[in-house]
């Protein structure tokens, strides 16, 4: 069927962008308030006296609040609308970012970055699942990746912005209020996020299910032409009739399997390696022997190929396909690894290979495992149970953080950065051939048709 795929006029095209951009700024602050600890950390350590276990805890906080924040946002939001449970999102970043500047001891801090993290988690699968259900097929993969490219840039903007506040003062403001300004400063996207998202509709999928029909239509409209909006409404309607909406469905024949690619795409993600790098970069690199400025600027350098590679994901996405995409992107990770892995083992630390590697992974993670898990979890479940079904991957996804987290500065210290590097590996091959053997392509399809092909 070919329903959505056809030619769109340029003014439909120009609000399914806006609607994207605003729905993935929720990306935006999930890169924002996961990042802003890197750089409050060590002031907060000092200002609460902090041991090492509870710097731990202040630090992952945030990240369980997340695996919470993604197990809730799947019910509510197939209960209450994807809008409504974003905005709530919104919320729960304002009252975050507020409550983790003023807190009076570390307890507080911990509670403000709990109720942040169920606001990323709950934002991490929706922003997503939102845009793919009112993209039109043939640029949802595009469209969807935008959010992976918002998370990159919250990333490396609230980098700047706590490299900005901590030039604002010597050491003994920052304890003191350097890093309650950081903190704080999320409230600035939040409010953003919270004002525009009033601006969007809700997924007109999620209204046809809820009989809502005329609403429906008139957003499928905006974002297909008035001649196609009919057709992708009895599309949806034909696929809703045919879903029981339970949860057993999912285990059912056929769907099972997206759940098994959806599960280990989310994993997989994460125990590849990509956060080990994001977060610990500068730690490795000075353990390695390098100066805290050049530290610093092979940390920058990983920012900047990380948002350049994203946009070759935007750009081949829906081209390309994300099957290819994943299979060479997932290739390149493999020989970087390889290479990272050799570097350390053999002490080639020095020269520029060991920084080409590193750069080499993030730009093969970035066109291809960066936005892609989120794309096809988005795009791989049937419209009544896409929010259970996604709340799953993403609860896996975010433990799957907490591990790399958590575990990361111990493989480092126990079996060396060589094998820590290869064990990245190692799980990076495993992917590739899962890919190959099990993960189907999807682009240009209509979320009926990748639907009933489960089935089939
Ligand atoms: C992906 C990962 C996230 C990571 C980011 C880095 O979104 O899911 O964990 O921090 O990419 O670019």
């Amino acid at each position: 069927m070919e329903t959505a795929v056809k030619h769109q006029a340029p003014t439909t095209q120009g609000f399914v962008l806006k609607v994207s951009v605003v729905a993935a700024l929720g990306g935006l602050l999930f890169g924002y308030d996961t990042a802003v600890i890197a750089g409050a950390i060590g002031f907060l350590q000092t200002k609460f006296n902090l041991s090492p276990a509870m710097v731990g805890w202040a630090a992952s906080s945030a990240i369980w609040g997340c695996a919470f924040g993604a197990m809730f946002a799947g019910y509510f939001s197939d209960r209450f609308g994807r809008k409504k449970v974003l905005l709530v999102t919104a919320v729960l970043f304002f009252i975050s970012s507020l409550g983790a500047s003023i807190p009076t001891d570390l307890t507080q801090f911990v509670i403000a970055r709990f109720i942040g993290g169920l606001g990323i988690g709950a934002a991490s699968m929706l922003s997503p699942l939102y845009i793919s259900e009112i993209a039109p097929a043939k640029s949802r993969g595009t469209l969807v990746s935008l959010y992976q490219l918002a998370i990159v840039i919250g990333i490396n903007l609230i980098y700047f912005v706590n490299l900005k506040i901590a030039s604002l003062g010597d050491a003994a403001w920052n304890v003191d209020l350097g890093w309650r300004y950081m903190l704080g400063s999320g409230v600035i996207p939040a409010f953003l996020f919270l004002v525009l998202l009033f601006l969007v509709p809700e997924s007109p999928r999620w209204l046809v299910k809820k009989n809502r029909d005329a609403e429906a239509l008139d957003t499928l409209e905006k974002v297909n032409g008035r001649e196609q909006a009919l057709e992708v409404m009895a599309e949806i309607k034909a696929a809703l009739s045919s879903e029981t909406g339970t949860v057993k469905e999912l285990f059912g024949r056929g769907l099972r399997m997206a759940l098994i690619v959806g599960v280990v795409l989310s994993l997989f993600s994460q125990i590849t390696g990509i956060n080990a790098i994001i977060y610990y970069a500068p730690e490795i690199f000075k353990s390695i022997g390098f100066a805290a400025e050049s530290a610093f600027f092979q940390t920058v350098l990983i920012g900047v190929i990380n948002t350049l590679f994203t946009f070759i994901a935007i750009w081949l996405i829906d081209r390309a396909g994300r099957r290819t995409l994943l299979l060479w992107g997932v290739t390149g990770m493999i020989i970087c690894l390889l290479g990272t892995g050799i570097c350390f083992y053999f002490n080639i630390t020095q020269g520029p290979w060991l920084l080409i590697f590193i750069l080499g992974y993030i730009a093969s993670f970035a066109s291809s495992l960066g936005p892609i898990p989120w794309v096809i979890m988005s795009e791989i479940f049937p419209t009544k149970t896409r929010g259970i079904a996604m709340s799953f991957c993403t609860i896996i996804l975010w433990i799957g953080v907490l591990f790399i987290t958590q575990f990361t500065p111990m493989l480092l210290e126990s079996i060396g950065g060589a094998f820590t590097f290869w064990l990245f590996m190692v799980n990076s091959i495993i992917l590739l051939v899962f890919t190959w053997m099990k993960i189907p392509e999807t682009k240009q399809r209509t979320l009926e048709e990748i639907e009933r092909s489960w089935k089939h």
